[in-house]
This record gives C-alpha cells, structure tokens and sequence, in this order.
C-alpha cells in the first residue's frame, strides 16, 4: 500500500529531490501516514522523514534544504508494523556508519526472526518497522561486498512475505537497487535518466516508456541504463510498453478534487472500455488470452473474485452473465475464497475483478485458483500489475488512472468489461445471438453521453447532500441489480463521510432492518425500470410505501418518466433510461456525488479519507 519511487539521472540540474518528490505526490493515494526521501550525496545519505502527509515532509524540506542530488528514493507509507511516527517513516538505515538507506511496500512476514538475530549481534533499531531489519541485513552485506545489487539479492533470498525494496548507499551514488516479491515495481526508461515506481504515476511526469518487472526480481538502475536478474543472479527481461496516458490524466484538471474529476472521467472511462472490443465477426478482442476458445466452451461455473467495490462490480456482473450465458455464476470475497474450500476445477472460470491489479486479498484468491487448476481472467486496470500477470486472460478495464482512494470511474469501467466478457462468453457458446449482442453492444454505446447527460442534472443532489450533512445514519435499498449499486452508495458514504450507511437488498428489509425505520430516517431506494421482468418495479414501489407509512424520509432514484414513484418520494432523483441490466451504470452516479458533497459539505478530505489507502497490498 505504499508508494515507491526511486530515480537517478545525469542531467546537470542534479533534480532527483524534485522527481522524488513529483513522484510521491502522484502516489500519495497508496498511502499518507508519513512520507521521507534519501539522497545520495557527496556528504552521504542525506534523508529526511515525517509523519503526516507528504506536505509535512515538503515544508521540513523548506525550511531545511537538502543538498542538490542526482540518485534518491522517497516513500509514501500506509502504516503496517509500527505506528504513523516520524521514527517508523521510511527511508530506514543501515550498514556500517547508516550510510544505507531503504524504503519498502509490503510486509516481511518473517521478520521477528530476522530481527532477533541482529539484536542478537548487538545491532540497535530504531523502529518498529519490519523494513528497518531489511535495511540492516541489505547494509552488513554491502559492508561485506561492496556490491548493491549482491547485496540485495542476498537479503531478499531470505526474506517472506510480498516486499518491494528500494535502496541507495553512500558510497554507490548513481546507483539505485530495487526488488520486488508479491508487490509491484515498475522501470521508467527516460533519456539519461531511469526511474522506479510503484506504478507508472511516479514518474509519468517524465517519460511514458515503462518496463514491467517479473515476480521475483532485481533491478539496478544507473545514469546509462537498467539491468534485471532474478533472485538468483540469472539475467532476466523486463516486459516494455508505453503508458497510454499521459501526466494531466493524473491530475484534477480543474476539479477540486480527484474525485470529483474522476466521476466526470466516467462517460470517458466506459467508452474506453468499450472501444475496439470486437472484430469484423462480432468476436471479443481480449486483451491477453491464454485461454482456448474450446476451453472457454468448457466452463461449467464462474466464480468472481473480488473486494469492496470490485466485489459490487461482480455482483452486477452476476446478473449480467448469468443471464446471457446460463452459465452458474458465484460471487466470492477474495480474502473469504481461499478458506471456504471453493469447489473449483479446470472447468471452472475464475474472474477477478481489481482496479490496481495490486489487491493481496484478490491475488491470493487468483494464485490459490491457479492452483486448483481452474482458468483465471483478470479484469483490471493497471497495466503491469501484479493480478493481470498470474492470470491466463486478461480484459483491461481502460478507466486511466484512479487516484482518488474512494473509486468511482474503475467501478463503471469494471461493470462494462463484465459485460463485454458475458456478451462474449454467451456469444462463443452459442446462447446469444449475435443479433442480441449487438443489440446490447448499441445500448451500451449510449451510456457515456447518458451519463455525461446525468452529471449535468447533479445541482439537487448536492444539495440534498449538504442538507443532510447532520445525518447519523443513511439506508440504501435495491432490488436486482440495484441491490450491489445500494450497497456501492453505503460503502461510498461510509469511507468519505463517516457516516453509518447501509445497504439491503428492498425485499430484504421486512425480515428484519425494516426496525430501523424512525421518523425521518433518511432512505435511498434504487427503483428498477418499469419495464424489469417479474414485476420487480411495483414490487420496490411497495417497499417504498412500507418504510414511507413508518415516516422515512425516501430519496428515489428512479428512471426519467417512472411516475409510479412520484406520490411516495420526498425527492425524487432522476436517471435517464436504459435497458434494465445496463441500469447500474447510470444509478450508481447520484450517489457518487451525494457521497462527494455529504464529505465536502463536511470539510473532511475527499480524496484521502481516514485509515484507508488506495492499493490494499496486506492480507
Ligand atoms: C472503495 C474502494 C475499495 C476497492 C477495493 C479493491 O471505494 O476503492 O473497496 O474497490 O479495495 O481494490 P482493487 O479494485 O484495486 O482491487
């Protein structure tokens, strides 16, 4: 979860504070609990570290310069072993005079050992951190060899855990080391300059050539090029490619915040999606496909695994294949998957669904289905991610950067690519027409002017948001596919605002929470088109009136035209129309922006809520 960047570089104006420090504000996302920087310089390491977010460590740095630099690392951190201290902020030092420095994403799960054995050797810390072991054992093995990159491969060979380690040493300027277990690391090849991040954001700013590197590997960077091995010493090769985007896609454009920004990227974020899906036949266009068709005819079950609003994508996504393929889809939790011994086989399609590609619990979940043998597929957005890499296929979700914690456009982008993939996988099968694909396919071509229609109708939902700024408790109710977009609105309002919110499924709530319904109990109920199979729309209609007689205050979201709601709404919310499986698509954006502003209206920090981080790399 937290962010790396190493750089070093040859250009007279010696900027690798600089860099560092572009770098650490574009991955502030993955972590804001401390954040420090180490530079390589002719008077040694020199580091600085603070607790707080990176503007803490940009207005030390003010009032106490570094010295001018062209080889330095910086770190952003989520705290994990060790309180959010100015002592457990990384870099942490190491090596005869602490003329190491280290900075590392991860956990090493078998460092009380490790440390043990320093103490044991009279070696102090001054830390709590797991990383400041790995900072000792990188700096006693360059004090023996001399060699940063022997160093480091010696130490990794002993350590568990998923790590990403990035260090520097007085006495190797020009020279950083970095690698990578089970945690992302990405190389920024720039001209005369060589950059490391933990994902390209680090240093989009100065070049869009990345190279992704393989688990399990060490790379060194230096003024004249990079060099990568595996932990054995073996040369290996990294895998190029170019960002598709560019820095202001990581920037807020004019938003006051990211996600805010973010929410507007959406129209933007589906049609990406959709693009250049299908080729002359009507045949989907995956991005990486290691999967035979004649596998893919095979399947028998799908089971999605996924977290938080990932895991709502897939329940969408449920409905939607379930429907076109007739093919049993299961939705898991990926930190519950691997230990509710899931009935998994070679006919069995796992689909994990993860907008960083860097998720442990979804990683794991992916690695353990690898291992009983089903066919994996990842739908993901990070290009060179971790998830992406362990699985046979993979459906790149094209939402551009998420930076913002809370996600709002990879959501829209995930439920579009279920699509895509149920559309494709019935159509393979033959249980979808072409004609009804197509079909499909138009409809969710008119999404993303839809949606940019609907974000031009948000003045009452904010104001509705900053009315209810004093609200202590917010229920969502949905039936259908409204059921996870009611779900996706409480986990929206819970993280930015603070708020208790929940969300039920509408025919859910006379078994029991229908109790919670008091007099002004402020209520959002997504209604289903009218023309939902099964009568589904009076059946919500119902449901409103039942908690509207108990004095709920009922806020509607419900298609232009649906009257039926009128008479039981105190607000009614209106969505433009669309098939009833597309409908999540649109009703989830009301209560993205009601979240936004309930946060605003709130003062609190819209983009870094509290205790959360953007890249859950921790199981
Ligand atoms: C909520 C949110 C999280 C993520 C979850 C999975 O706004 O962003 O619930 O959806 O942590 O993250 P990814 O998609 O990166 O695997």
């Amino acid at each position: 979860m937290c962010g790396i960047v190493g750089y070093v570089g040859r250009n007279a104006d010696d900027r690798a504070l600089e860099v560092v420090m572009e770098g650490l504000a574009r991955l502030e996302y993955r972590g804001y609990d401390s954040a420090g920087v180490a530079l390589v310089t002719d008077a040694g390491i020199l580091s600085d570290k603070r607790a707080g977010k990176l503007e803490n460590l940009r207005k030390a740095l003010a009032r106490q310069p570094l010295a001018p630099s062209r080889t330095a690392i910086g770190h952003t951190r989520w705290a994990t072993h060790g309180g959010p201290t100015d002592e457990n902020a990384h870099p942490h030092h190491g090596g005869e005079g602490d003329r190491l420095a280290l900075i590392h994403n991860g956990i090493i799960e078998n460092f009380h050992a490790l440390k043990n054995e320093l103490l044991a050797d009279g070696v102090e810390f001054t830390s709590e951190t797991d990383t400041e072991v790995a900072a000792k054992l990188v700096g006693r093995e360059y004090d023996r060899t001399g060699d940063l990159t022997a160093a480091m491969r010696a130490v990794v060979n002993r350590l568990e855990g998923a790590f990403t380690l990035l260090a520097v040493h007085a006495d190797s300027p020009g020279v950083v080391v970095g690698a990578r277990r089970n945690s992302p690391l990405v190389v920024g090849v720039g001209d005369g300059e060589f950059f490391l991040g933990s994902d390209v954001a680090a240093f989009i700013g100065y070049t869009r050539n990345a190279v992704e590197l393989g688990q399990d590997q060490i790379v060194t960077i230096t003024p004249d090029g990079y060099a990568v091995t595996d932990f054995a010493g073996n040369p290996a090769a990294g895998r190029g490619y170019e960002v598709t985007w560019d820095a202001s896609a990581a920037e807020k454009g004019g938003f006051a915040t990211f996600m805010e920004k973010e929410i507007h990227d959406q129209p933007q974020a589906v049609a990406d999606t959709l693009l250049g899906r299908f080729d002359e036949d009507g045949c989907l266009v995956l991005d990486e496909v290691r999967i035979s068709e004649e596998d893919l005819r095979r399947i028998t079950r799908i089971t999605i695994v996924a977290c938080g609003t990932a895991a709502y994508a897939g329940m969408v996504a449920k409905y939607a294949i379930e429907h076109w393929t007739r093919i049993p889809v299961e939705v898991a939790l990926a930190h519950e998957f691997r230990y509710c011994d899931p009935i998994v086989d070679e006919t069995t399609l796992v689909v994990s669904i993860s907008q960083s590609g860097e998720t442990m619990d979804t990683l794991m979940a992916v690695k353990h289905a690898n291992e009983l043998g089903a066919l994996t597929l990842s739908i993901c957005n990070t290009h060179g991610s971790t998830i992406p890499r362990e699985s046979d296929a993979v459906l790149y979700t094209h939402a551009g950067p998420e930076i913002a914690v809370a996600s709002t456009k990879a959501f829209l982008a995930q439920i579009t690519a279920s699509y895509i993939l149920g559309l494709y996988l019935a159509q393979l099968r033959g249980e979808t027409y072409a004609d009804d694909a197509r079909e499909v396919m138009a409809e969710l071509r008119q999404i993303p002017a839809k949606i940019e229609d609907l974000l031009g109708r948000m003045d009452r939902v904010k104001e509705i948001a900053y009315f209810m700024a004093d609200s202590r408790a917010v229920l969502f109710l949905g039936r259908h596919v409204g059921f996870p977009v009611a779900l996706e609105g409480a986990l929206k309002l819970k993280e930015l605002a603070y708020i208790h919110a929940e969300g039920f499924a509408a025919g859910e709530l006379k078994h029991g929470p229908i109790a919670l319904i008091e007099p002004g109990q402020p209520v959002f109920i997504v209604v289903p088109a009218p023309d939902t199979p099964h009568e589904l729309h009076k059946k919500v209609v119902s449901n409103i009136q039942e908690i509207r007689a108990r004095g709920a205050r009922t806020i509607v979201i419900a298609e232009d035209g649906d009257e039926d709601v009128v008479p039981f709404a105190n607000e009614v919310i209106r969505v433009p129309q669309t098939a009833p499986l597309l409908a999540p698509l649109l009703a989830v954006v009301p209560l993205q922006v009601f979240a936004l502003h309930l946060s605003t209206a709130k003062d609190l920090d819209v983009d870094q809520p509290r205790n959360l981080a953007k890249s859950v790399t921790v199981e």
